[in-house]
């Protein structure tokens, strides 16, 4: 099936760093103390046009690609994770990213393997910020949503449904402008330290009430582009992931 592939923006994918994977801890017995957080835009590799899956070297989930995008929403369950020491994965509902490779607006939990959860928001370039005040766990139904207010300026938003309990951060002078064409659901192999973690074995995430909105009206996830996770461009695939007129699913694959 090579010939079904084909290089998408073979450009873009070109500027962007070449994926690393994380050094692992040699202890579990050690607590681990862990660099900074970061998303990092979409790193697009080929294209499957048999399934119409892109992979990608960072990024599963669906992107609606369209124009205006101000206000993305979705919930998860909140997952177990297994995987090797180090292993993490991150679900996250955020603005650009994808063809707009300049910014992201974001809100989102990570998930490592060691069982451990941190809620945080993002305004790329700068790193993820971790929400206090907001201890995650498996189970948890947990709604995401980022609001742009403007190009510059947005608030993000995670709530615990079960309990009502809300955290929020307000951006303000932010180190990028967004251009508001990429809506997107995401779990997201993100780095760490400066390295792409290991994809942890993450089950099944699902986005329920996944929704856009802005200037152009309201957007489905069910006519998004789906993204697999692949190391190498679609012989190995991690993760297989859909999209409905108001989900996203995501199952990891790998063994
Ligand atoms: C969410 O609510 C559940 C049920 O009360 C609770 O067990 C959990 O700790 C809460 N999580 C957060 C992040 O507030
Ligand atoms: C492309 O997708 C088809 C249909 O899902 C699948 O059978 C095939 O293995 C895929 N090819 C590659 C290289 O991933």
């Amino acid at each position: 099936m090579k010939a079904a592939i084909i290089l998408a923006a073979a450009g873009l994918a070109a500027a962007v760093p070449a994926r690393q994977w994380a050094q692992r801890a040699t202890s579990a017995l050690v607590p681990r103390s862990r660099g900074s957080k970061q998303t990092v835009p979409n790193i697009r590799l080929g294209r499957n046009e048999t399934s119409n899956v892109q992979y990608s070297s960072n990024w599963a989930g669906a992107v609606s690609i369209g124009t205006g995008y101000n206000h993305v929403i979705g919930t998860i369950t909140v997952p177990e994770v297994s995987g090797e020491d180090g292993a993490a994965a991150s679900a996250w509902v955020g603005i650009d990213g994808d063809t707009c490779q300049t910014a992201i607006l974001q809100t989102g939990i990570s998930f490592y393997a060691d069982g451990t959860y941190d809620a945080w928001y993002e305004w790329i370039p700068d790193y993820a910020h971790s929400f206090s005040n907001f201890a995650v766990s498996a189970g948890d139904q947990i709604q995401m949503s980022v609001d742009a207010s403007s190009t510059t300026k947005g608030v993000a938003t995670l709530s615990n449904l079960s309990t009502g309990k809300k955290v929020t951060h307000t951006f303000t002078g932010t180190p990028s402008t967004l251009c508001e064409t990429n809506a997107e659901w995401i779990v997201e192999a993100f780095q760490e330290g400066g390295s792409q973690v290991e994809l942890a074995d993450f089950g099944k995430v699902t986005f329920t009430g996944a929704s856009a909105s802005g200037r152009s009206g309201t957007t489905t996830p069910a006519k998004s582009q789906i993204l697999d996770i692949s190391p190498d461009n679609g012989r190995t695939v991690l993760t297989s992931c859909s999209a409905g007129s108001s989900t996203v699913t995501c199952s990891y694959v790998g063994n």
